[in-house]
C-alpha cells in the first residue's frame, strides 16, 4: 500500500497501455478510475481489476461526455492522458487527408487538453496533482520527427508543447505535468512491437507518482529526461 492512496483516472483504460497503467496503479494500492469511450468496455475492465477499481464512460473528443464523467468521478489526484489514435500510417505529409489530421488532433491533442482542463483546477486547489501525457518519440524534434505518420507525429509534438505550457502555468502549485515516451509497445496500435505494455506502463506510473519536488515540464524516456 502506498503511503498516500491517490485517486487516479486513466483515459483509454480498456485496452493496451491504458489497461496496463490502470492495473499497475491498482496493484500499487491507488483507487483507479478506468475511463473508456465505451462505458461497457470501461466497466468490464474495472471488473477485471476488482477491489476499489471503478469506471467511467469518457470519450475525450466529446465535451459533454468529459464533463459528465468528471461530475460523477469528482476530483482526481492523478490523471493519465493515455487515449490516442494512429490513423495515418504510411501516408505522406503532403497528401494526408486533412480529415484524418483533424481526427487525430481531436483525440491526441484536444482530447488530452479537454480532459486536463476539467481535472486540473481541482488538483491546483488541493495543492497536489500529477498529470502524465502519454506521448511518443514520433513527435520529438530531437528524434527528427517521424515522417511516416505525419498527423500522429504532429499531434504528439503538440501534446509535448501542451505539457510544457501546463507545467509552466502550474509551477509551484504542487502539480507536476510531464510527458512520457513509452517507446514502441505491443498493443492494438503496434502489434509488431517487442516491448510489453506492462514494461511501458511501469515508466508511466513512475511519472504519475513522482515524489513532491520532482521535475515538471519534462519529456521522460526510460525514466530519464529526454530532449524534446
Ligand atoms: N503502442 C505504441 O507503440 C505506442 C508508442 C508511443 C505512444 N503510444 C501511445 O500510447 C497510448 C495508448 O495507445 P496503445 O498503444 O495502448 O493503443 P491502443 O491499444 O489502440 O489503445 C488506444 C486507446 O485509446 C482509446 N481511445 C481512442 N479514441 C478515444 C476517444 N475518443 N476517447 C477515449 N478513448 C479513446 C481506445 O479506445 P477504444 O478501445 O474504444 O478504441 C483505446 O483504449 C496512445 O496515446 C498512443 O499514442 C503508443
Amino acid at each position: 500500500m502506498p503511503s498516500v492512496r491517490r485517486v487516479a483516472l486513466v483515459t483509454g483504460a480498456n485496452r493496451g497501455l491504458g489497461l496496463a497503467i490502470s492495473t499497475l496503479l491498482h496493484e500499487s494500492g491507488h483507487r483507479v478510475v478506468l475511463a473508456a469511450r465505451d462505458g461497457a468496455d470501461a466497466r468490464e475492465a474495472a471488473r477485471g481489476l476488482g477491489g476499489s477499481a471503478t469506471w467511467a464512460a469518457l470519450d475525450v473528443t466529446d465535451e459533454d461526455s468529459v464533463k459528465a464523467a468528471a461530475g460523477r468521478v469528482g476530483p482526481v489526484d492523478i490523471l493519465v492522458n493515455n487515449a490516442g489514435v494512429l490513423l495515418d500510417t504510411g501516408l505522406p505529409t503532403s497528401a494526408v487527408p486533412p480529415a484524418l489530421v483533424e481526427q487525430t488532433l481531436a483525440v491526441n491533442l484536444l482530447g488530452s487538453w479537454r480532459v486536463t482542463q476539467v481535472f486540473l483546477p481541482g488538483m491546483v486547489r488541493a495543492g497536489w496533482g500529477r498529470v502524465v501525457m502519454v506521448s511518443s518519440g514520433t513527435g520529438s524534434f530531437a528524434n527528427g520527427l517521424f515522417p511516416k505518420t505525419p498527423a500522429y507525429a504532429v499531434s504528439k509534438t503538440a501534446l509535448n508543447a501542451l505539457t510544457v505550457l501546463l507545467a509552466t502555468e502550474t509551477a509551484g502549485s504542487g502539480v507536476l505535468v510531464n510527458a512520457v515516451n513509452p517507446g514502441l509497445v505491443r498493443t492494438r496500435m503496434r502489434p509488431d512491437a517487442e516491448r510489453l505494455p506492462e514494461e511501458a506502463a511501469a515508466d508511466v506510473v513512475w511519472a504519475a507518482t513522482l515524489a513532491d519536488g520532482s521535475p515538471t515540464g519534462v519529456f521522460f524516456r526510460h525514466r530519464r529526461p529526454a530532449d524534446w
